[in-house]
């Protein structure tokens, strides 16, 4: 062993001491396999669908560069089907302009370490995606100008807000940029952004806003033909028919669109600036044909009636998990097992979904994720443990991930099992306070 090898060792037996230790688990998730799977992220089970496969293989077989896109975008990268894909992109999202990347990851990075200068601020609700505090990490905003809020409240974005105005002068050409998701990849919940952003419009001039919002677990779920939230909230940009009251969307396309990459809907200027100095998207190679081939037979998916169906198929179980779960939580103690606080968000054009629709993501918080996990794991349902650094100390759950291809009965053997470990933890505690 080297000595490379055996100080990282220590370092890894630190984590294992901490229960945070991490390795790959691979699980056989086909038919036969007895296992369902509650920790994918293929909200509307498109990577299964017989029509997108029978396009995407038509589609291959009948075009001749079907490969790796062989440079980075400012190089060979930049192909006449990179850019018409941009193009649908931007029309479909109603957007001034819009550019892809290779994940969102990428996408996230490459904006917050290049966009927001030294001057600027940046305010971000506590629970955004990793890749936000990596960006910043790199970009030349300094550590006390990186604020965070907590999650989802307004009352406390105020007192952000209130803090950065004070400490700006009037003369203050600073942008305030907000960091938001639309739908919180580990609690499930969705941002109340009108209410964030009336608050934000009270205390910053609009010239001045920057609002990013990420809409990674939204994307091809919500809004008409799967547009977003954004969209079904009517905060899009004003040349789409919104309120625009927000610049920035990112959508990415390894969950719910079944596939990879991302793309950002931004104003022209950011996209070239973007284009200029995000290291990620200027020294990496571009996405190739493959995939370029099949997000356009993705969204020939979202855009039909089988988009719709699975949408509202999604939108189904998840009002019905949510139905059996407030039966089960009704009689279990919150320490044992409990959800987080979910703020009812009205969608005024929530197309086809329900105006205040559900949620195909539940984290299910019990201080004994692992064994939880186990437990579902013996009854054949595959769902993972989250612990901290991916949530705060204190947050440590299972999360449930929907498919619109499930079936309600999988759901109610899933929440039949959550029953029973419920049962076993009281039947515990009983047995411990008998032989005190
Ligand atoms: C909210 C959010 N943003 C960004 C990303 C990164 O997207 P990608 O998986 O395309 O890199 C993720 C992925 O987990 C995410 O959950």
């Amino acid at each position: 062993m080297t000595e490379l090898d055996a100080r990282l060792g220590k370092l890894l037996q630190g984590r294992k001491e901490k229960n945070r230790f991490r390795s790959f688990k691979e699980y056989d998730t086909s038919p036969s396999s007895g296992l369902v799977d509650f920790s994918s992220n293929d909200y509307l089970s498109l990577t299964s669908s017989p029509a997108l496969r029978k396009s995407y293989l038509a589609r291959l077989s009948s075009t001749p560069s079907i490969f790796g896109s062989t440079g980075s975008r400012l190089l060979s990268g930049c192909t006449p089907s990179h850019s018409s894909l941009e193009g649908r992109f931007q029309r479909f999202f109603h957007s001034p302009s819009a550019l892809l990347f290779n994940s969102g990851w990428d996408a996230n990075v490459s904006f917050f370490a290049t966009v927001p200068q030294s001057t600027d601020w940046v305010v971000y609700d506590e629970l955004v995606h990793a890749s936000v505090h990596s960006g910043l990490r790199a970009s030349r905003v300094p550590v006390e100008r990186r604020v965070a809020f907590n999650h989802n409240d307004p009352d406390d974005l105020e007192n952000a807000l209130k803090r950065i105005t004070s400490e700006g002068s009037s003369t203050d050409k600073s942008t305030v940029f907000i960091a938001l998701e639309s739908l919180y990849s580990m609690d499930g919940d969705f941002s109340p952004l009108p209410s964030l952003l009336d608050i934000l419009g009270r205390y910053v001039p609009r010239e001045r806003q920057c609002v990013v919002v990420d809409e990674a677990h939204s994307t091809g779920v919500y809004g008409d033909q799967g547009r977003g939230i954004v969209h079904a909230l009517g905060e899009e940009t004003e040349g789409g028919g919104g309120k625009g009251r927000v610049d920035v969307r990112l959508m990415t396309f390894g969950k719910a669109v079944g596939c990879s990459g991302a793309v950002l809907l931004c104003s022209p200027t950011v996209r070239s600036f973007l284009i200029n100095f995000a290291r990620p998207l200027i020294f990496s190679t571009a996405l190739p044909h493959s995939t370029i081939m099949a997000l356009e037979c993705v969204w020939d998916v979202l855009q039909s009636e089988e988009g719709d169906q699975r949408r509202q198929s999604l939108m189904v179980l998840s009002s019905h998990i949510r139905t059996l779960l407030d039966q089960l939580l009704s009689r279990t103690p919150p320490k044992i097992l409990h959800l987080p606080p979910d703020p009812i968000i009205p969608f005024p054009n929530a197309s086809i979904l329900p105006p205040i629709p559900g949620s195909p993501i539940l984290g299910l918080l019990t201080p004994t994720p692992h064994a939880l996990a186990a437990f579902l794991l013996d009854k054949g349902f595959i769902v993972r443990p989250v612990v901290p650094p991916t949530v705060p100390p204190g947050g440590e759950r299972v999360r449930i991930c929907l498919r619109a291809g499930m079936e309600k009965g999988v759901i109610e053997r899933l929440v039949d099992a959550l029953g029973e470990w419920v049962e076993m933890r009281l039947a515990e505690g009983k047995q411990v306070r008998a032989k005190l």
